[in-house]
């Protein structure tokens, strides 16, 4: 059957979903709310209905006949766009609000661990900021302190002694740095190791595992500087043993699956469980209810099977039904990003040279915008996310360094070394 789909996003993650899904020989036309220059060639983009606005949304996919609506980021799939789209009779591809809980409140993913028996750090959860302040003085090593709640990745601060954690419990409690998001927070034990991002789509009961990648948080070389969405990211990361790799799947993901279904939040859509593999074996970071951002462009490239497809069946409950297949070739991204970023930052600069690159390299698009005078220019602090394929990640990092220079704006900055340790053992790797 010929769907009309509708989009829920507006970044680098949605161009690309955009880009596959247009090659579903059962699409019938594309809707994106609100998109960007990017999901502008592959469909319709209806930029003044933003993602959060759920009314807009459920109207706008009323207007359009939607088929199927794929929801891209957080936020409003933990407001309850899909049991919105639901009970108004709309089929829709993300977790229910309350099973979205697992992303959007930190203590909810530690409690369902700790039942479940899913490896994570040791942790606390607080309430009140004085006995919080009590803890992280008395506990007796270093601790990342988090906001329990949505904070667009910023509520998280991996503190390096007692000082640090403090200002971080102020900033969050007292100072309210993050809204409501930090009205509690989870204290965790810091762990050291590396960190991988282990995607599945799943149906509630089906679990169909996509290959592992890896982002770059850091905005700078070396892992230096504050975290932002992501600087960049590659797969596969050939350094993690199969056994690592098939217990992650079976120990984490699959099982978090069955958890969430026994709590009768049953999970629906993409689960992405961020670990860390320590020197006491794989640990969840944290999860996310929804693609990564960027690991998604470095995902999609290497999916062989219909994404639209997959979408659907999940939606239905027939997951089982479907073929998810992947390419072996590598894939790397390095996003470019605007002057500042992840500071504030300066837009309207011109984009120049994104049609220089060669033809098998995606250009997907975040922070963009097309002005008065049809010129595409910078419109957010990750502007755009160069993708490169090759038989190794060595070779797709080559290529994608080669493409991102040909791609220029004022004050572009861009990491040197994404997919730079892709080769490098883990064993070394997971000593501090
Ligand atoms: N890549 C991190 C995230 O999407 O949250």
């Amino acid at each position: 059957m010929a769907m009309n789909v509708l989009l829920v996003g507006s970044g680098a993650r949605e161009h690309a979903i955009a880009w596959r899904l247009s090659q579903s020989p059962r699409l019938a036309k594309l809707w994106i709310a609100s998109g960007n220059p990017g999901t502008a060639l592959f469909g319709e983009n209806v930029p003044e209905v933003r993602a959060t606005d759920l009314d807009g949304i459920v109207a706008l996919a009323q207007r359009v006949r939607a088929d199927l609506v794929v929801v891209g980021p957080e936020d409003p799939l933990a407001a309850g766009l899909v049991d919105r789209l639901e009970a108004a009779g709309i089929a829709a591809f993300g977790p229910s609000g309350a099973a979205a809980q697992l992303e959007a409140s930190k203590a909810f993913a530690k409690s369902l661990m700790r039942d479940a028996g899913i490896a994570t750090s040791s942790s606390m959860t607080f309430e009140d900021a004085e006995r919080a302040t009590a803890y992280v003085a008395d506990v007796g090593h270093l601790v990342v302190v988090k906001a329990d709640g949505l904070a667009a990745g910023k509520g998280v601060t991996v503190c390096d002694d007692v000082a640090q954690a403090e200002a971080a419990i102020d900033a969050a409690m007292r100072d309210r740095a993050f809204g409501a998001a930090g009205a509690r927070v989870v204290i965790e034990e810091r762990m050291f190791g590396r960190e991988t991002s282990a995607h599945a789509f799943t149906d509630g009961v089906t679990v169909r595992h996509m290959p592992f990648s890896c982002d770059h948080k850091p905005v700078f070389d070396g892992d230096h500087g504050p975290n932002t969405g992501g600087m960049g990211a590659y797969s596969p990361p050939s350094w993690l043993p199969d056994g690592v790799a098939d217990a992650i799947r079976r120990d984490v993901t699959e099982r978090t699956v069955r958890a969430m279904a026994d709590a009768g939040t049953p999970y629906r859509g993409v689960i992405y469980p961020g670990m860390m593999l320590t020197a006491d074996g794989p640990r969840v970071v944290e999860y996310n209810s929804r693609f990564g951002d960027p690991e998604t462009e470095v995902l999609l490239p290497r999916l062989r099977s219909d994404l639209l497809d997959i979408f659907d069946a999940v939606a239905h409950g027939r997951l089982a039904d479907v073929p998810v297949e992947w390419s072996d070739e590598a894939t790397v991204g390095v996003v470019m990003a605007a002057p500042g970023y992840p500071g504030p930052y300066a837009t309207g600069a011109p984009i120049e040279g994104v049609d220089d690159v060669d033809e098998d390299v995606q250009v997907f698009m975040a922070g963009t915008a097309t002005d008065a005078a049809g010129r595409l220019v910078t419109a957010g602090g990750r502007v755009l996310c160069v993708v490169a394929s090759g038989a190794t990640v060595v070779e797709a990092r080559e290529r994608a360094y080669d493409n991102v220079r040909r791609i220029s704006f004022e004050g572009a900055h861009y990491r040197t070394d994404i997919a730079a340790r892709a080769d490098e053992a883990l064993t070394t790797a997971v000593r501090r």
